[in-house]
This record gives C-alpha cells, structure tokens and sequence, in this order.
C-alpha cells in the first residue's frame, strides 16, 4: 500500500525541527556524510553551472556552492526553515524557495546540472513519484546524487518515523529504504542510464554508515510521470 503523506502535518513536523537545528552562526559546508571531514564532496556533482537541492534544510550545502560561483537553489518544504535560510545566506547568491518537492518539480520549466539531497527529500518522497520528475528537469548527462542512512536489514519500502521523543502530538511522516540495488533499479527506470548505489563504512567500526547513491541522466527525452514503486526492496 503506498504511503499516505499528509503534506500539511509534515509541513508542521518539519517546521518544529527547522525552530529546534537552526544554528545562526553555522558556516557554509558541504558533506554527504554525518561525520564530519568524511567521504566524498561536491566532485561529486561534477562540473555543474546550475544546481537544485530538494529538501535542502539549514541550506549550508546550497550557500557553499553558491560562494564558489555556482548557479544553486534549494527548495524546502518548511516555511520556518526558508524563511531562516533565506535571511542567514542572503548575499551569497544562493536561492532559496519554498515548496513540496513533488509540486515544485511538476510546475518547474527550468534545466539543470544536478540535482542532490544529503539526507534530504529524497529520503522522505516516493522514489517512484520523485525520479522520473528529477529526471525531466535534468539536462542529458547531468547527475542526481543523494546520501541517507542505508536501510535497517529487513525494513524495506516506506517506513513510518514519528518525531522524536514519542510523546506529545502525533507529528509523523515517512521516509524511503531500500537495498543498493533497488535504488540502481528505481533510476534506471525512471530514464536514467547510470546508477550506482554504495554503502560507505562510518569512520568507526560499527557506526551508521552511509548510503550515497548517483544517477545520470541518458540522452533521450524524459517523460515524466510514475514509475512503480517495490513496497518491499524488490528483488535486489
Ligand atoms: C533532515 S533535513 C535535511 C538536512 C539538510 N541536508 C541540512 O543540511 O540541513 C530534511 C529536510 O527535508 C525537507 N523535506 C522533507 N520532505 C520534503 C518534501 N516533500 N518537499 C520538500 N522538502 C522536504 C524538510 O523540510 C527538511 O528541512
């Protein structure tokens, strides 16, 4: 059964969260990863002009690369979080806006180079919704990369995650898990011709690691619409 996403009350649990990890004295940075000085960085994204990041948050990783002469916006679905970010990064260049993901990639005319989330969006949209419109709003070979955890072994599909502290008003939403090689599969499909899917160890044995996945898209024109979405990890 698809995940029944309240967009209102995940807007609501998004802006407490935006009030409680807003840091008025936070630099730009940019990292794919929990740990700090670990992994991979915006080499990632290759050499983009023009950039989006959905789900974008405290917009740090936006205002970096808008400090070093990239086009770059972020769209947020927390109008709490915007309006922070948009006042702390203004004079950076970076962009920032207001929106349900899903809603926003569907009105939007504009082409660009990559589109990414660290822990963002992409973690908390159908995958099967959300890729094939990422896809349409890409140029041919430009990239969509994104990190989240991996998923729990077994805990496949959409999971149900009720803000932190199980106490209080019911605030929930829900966040997308699959193996590697389903998420490889889900790009594919949804009209991207490279896909590769990792696991990257933690710095400490045992910690959480981290998944980052990179997709790119092929030349032909994409079509939006719905790509079936595995309820469970599939067959991967
Ligand atoms: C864990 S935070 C992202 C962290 C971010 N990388 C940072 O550095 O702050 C997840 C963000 O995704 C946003 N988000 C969740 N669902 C969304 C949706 N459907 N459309 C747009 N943004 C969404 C939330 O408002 C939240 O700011």
């Amino acid at each position: 059964m698809p995940a029944l996403h309240d967009i209102a009350a995940e807007t609501e649990l998004w802006d407490t969260y935006a009030t409680s990890v807003f840091d008025p004295q936070a630099e730009p940075s940019f990292r794919w990863t929990q740990y700090e000085g670990h992994g991979p960085g915006p080499e990632l994204l290759g050499d983009p002009e023009r950039v989006l990041e959905v789900g974008c948050g405290t917009g740090r990783a936006v205002a970096y690369l808008a400090g070093r002469g990239v086009k770059a916006k972020g769209v947020d679905l927390s109008p709490v979080m915007v309006g922070k970010v948009s006042e702390k990064w203004a004079g950076t260049g970076a962009e920032f806006v207001c929106a349900e993901v899903l809603e926003y990639l569907g009105d939007c005319t504009e082409t660009c180079d990559a589109v990414y989330s660290m822990f963002g969006a992409v973690w908390f949209t159908d995958p099967g919704r959300l890729f094939p419109l990422i896809a349409a709003r890409l140029r041919p070979g430009g990239v969509l990369v994104f990190s989240q955890p991996p998923a729990i072994p077994g805990a496949y599909g959409p999971q149900g995650m009720y803000k932190g502290g199980f106490a209080g008003r019911a605030m929930y939403t829900y966040r997308y898990s699959y193996r590697p090689r389903v998420w490889e599969h889900l790009l594919l499909r949804a009209g991207f011709t490279e896909a590769e899917a990792r696991v990257l160890d933690a710095p400490e044995p045992g910690h959480i690691p981290t998944l980052i996945v990179r997709g790119v898209r092929g030349p032909g024109a994409a079509t939006p619409g719905r790509t079936p979405t595995p309820p469970t990890g599939g067959p991967g």
